[in-house]
């Protein structure tokens, strides 16, 4: 059956057209939800219906109820129940990552043009479930509202970023972070696994990365302050630990997209290979926070190698089509200084250190795309102003940055993202004012978080599907422990999600507040710590 008959059938067979229900809470807010007039019960003898090719969100799925019914949920071919279906001429209408859910009498169906288009419908019917469900007493049988739901996705690109780099937080964080993006529909886990504080990934062709890398001897405590922990910090992930995290995350429908920064906040692995920095004086991993002196000797081939190394191990390990390879807030002053460095910038004609980082960040890119992956940086792998403290006189860059690069907008004019689409570039929209769980509540309050539009405003309809959509970013300077950085991320992470996924004539503050009520409840179940007097 063509998809508007049965959403002819839908409209005929249930009087009650709902856009914003209160009574229907799922965040993010769905495209389209049609109420029915009565209630289904939900028995804990229900049966999954499905296939092998759906096997990994069937089980997922009942795995959820047998938590809630405390029973064992049986997954048949065949019969009455919960069926999830892959309808591949969907695609069109519900593109990659849609779905539809159908609450009726004698059956429960979700149906989707992909595993994924199924995972999300299970997140929404989750949510239709109460919320104490597979936490407190076991349920003989729950009621659930007759509906339709029709949803999609605004943008491809939903992510959540993570520094472990500032303070190692570990897997079993990490699994209930990525838990919760799911229950979000997010899909984009961005890990931010080194920087000059710490070396968090194992790489087995440099084991002083980590054996060096990855500890700092002290920490410094709050923005300013002379005063330190006291205490060492250490921490990193084996390459077997990571499969596990990147496997948890693919369940779930996540893409775990590594940051490997370069050629900036690389103290640490300068500290662990002196001769890699630009300095020569470099020996400790820091203990304090903010720019750092050093930055990686990009005009030594040996140090072009040696990164590409880590690519190596990195492009096989991480399944994901997108290298994250930072790039922001290098510090240039070392390359200035460095005679070496200006013969090479010399003779290959390089004006300036903004060239010599596109030029760098170029054969890094050329790299990843022959490994048949995308390269992605912060929005400084342009060669723009971003800091607006360039000096007049100082020469203009020259270098191109390549046209397959995805850019990363974090900081500066937003003219840098039109520029940017105009000149055939994707982007990803995580201007800093808007998205960073690092800013407090006062700074970015859940109502600004909320309203924030990746698309910036006025930019003409023909360069928007370039906007891949957004991110944000938990920097974690300052968030030592657990509760302290869910207190950053809950609510507001709730907010993001909506922003990546809800349509904007969907989108209302006020009915977002009223689902989160239900979340926020599920999260005090979990022993999730979030922000209370946000708005
Ligand atoms: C950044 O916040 N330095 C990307």
């Amino acid at each position: 059956m063509k998809l508007i008959n049965i959403i002819c059938l839908f409209v005929g067979f249930f009087t009650n057209i709902v856009q914003a229900s209160p009574a229907i809470q799922i965040i993010p807010q769905p495209s389209k939800i049609v109420l029915g007039t009565s209630e289904i019960t939900l028995k804990k003898n229900v049966k999954i219906i499905a296939n092998q090719e759906v096997m990994s969100e069937a089980t997922y799925l009942a795995e959820f109820l047998e938590k809630g019914f405390r029973k064992k949920i049986k997954i048949v071919a065949k019969g009455k129940g919960i069926h999830l279906e892959i309808v591949e001429t969907l695609k069109n209408e519900l593109g990659e990552e849609g779905y539809m859910l159908s609450v009726g009498k004698d059956q429960i169906v979700i149906k989707a043009a992909t595993t994924a288009g199924l995972f999300y419908g299970i997140q929404s019917f989750k949510q239709l479930l109460p919320v104490d469900f597979g936490f407190v007493k076991i349920n003989q049988k729950i009621k659930i509202s007759e509906l339709e739901i029709m949803d999609k996705p605004r943008f491809p690109w939903r992510a959540f970023m993570l520094d472990e780099s500032r303070h190692f937080k570990g897997a079993t964080v990490v699994k209930n972070l990525l838990d919760q993006m799911a229950l979000l529909k997010m899909n984009t886990f961005h890990w931010h696994l080194t920087d000059d504080q710490g070396w968090r990934i194992e790489i087995k062709k440099y084991p002083k990365l980590t054996e060096i890398g990855s500890k700092r001897k002290n920490t410094q405590l709050s923005r300013k302050s002379e005063e330190r922990t006291g205490v060492p910090h250490e921490g990193f992930y084996t390459q077997e630990e990571i499969k596990e995290i990147i496997s948890y995350a693919k369940k779930r429908h996540i893409s775990v997209v590594p940051e490997i920064e370069m050629p900036g906040h690389a103290m640490a692995a300068i500290a662990a290979y002196p001769w890699l920095g630009s300095l020569g004086t470099t020996t400790e991993v820091p203990e304090v926070f903010g720019k750092m002196d050093d930055s990686f000797n990009i005009a030594n081939p040996k140090v072009v190698r040696f990164l590409k190394d880590i690519l190596d191990e990195v492009l096989v390990l991480f399944p994901s089509q997108v290298v994250h390879i930072g790039g922001d807030e290098v510090n240039f002053k070392p390359w200035e200084d460095s005679e070496s460095v200006q013969s090479f910038m010399e003779s290959k004609g390089l004006k300036s250190p903004v060239d010599l980082q596109i030029y760098f960040t170029n054969q890094i890119s050329n790299y990843i795309d022959n490994a048949g992956k995308r390269m992605m940086g912060w929005n400084e792998i342009m060669g723009g102003d971003v800091h607006g403290e360039r000096k007049e006189e100082a020469p203009k860059s020259e270098q191109k940055l390549a046209k397959s690069a995805i850019v990363h907008f974090w900081k500066g004019n937003l003219d840098l993202i039109n520029k940017a689409v105009q000149e055939g570039y994707d982007v990803v929209n995580s201007n800093h004012w808007d998205t960073y769980l690092d800013y407090t509540y006062k700074r970015t309050p859940l109502s600004k978080s909320y309203a924030f539009d990746p698309i910036p405003e006025g930019l003409d309809k023909k360069y928007q599907s370039h906007i891949l959509g957004t991110g944000t970013q938990m920097w974690s300077e300052w968030i030592p422990t657990v509760p302290s950085m869910e207190k950053q991320i809950f609510p507001r992470l709730a907010a993001y999600a909506e922003v990546g996924w809800t349509d904007i004539e969907n989108k209302n503050f006020e009915r977002f507040e009223q689902s989160l009520k239900k979340i926020k409840e599920r999260w005090t179940l979990l022993g999730i710590h979030f922000y209370e007097l946000e708005n």
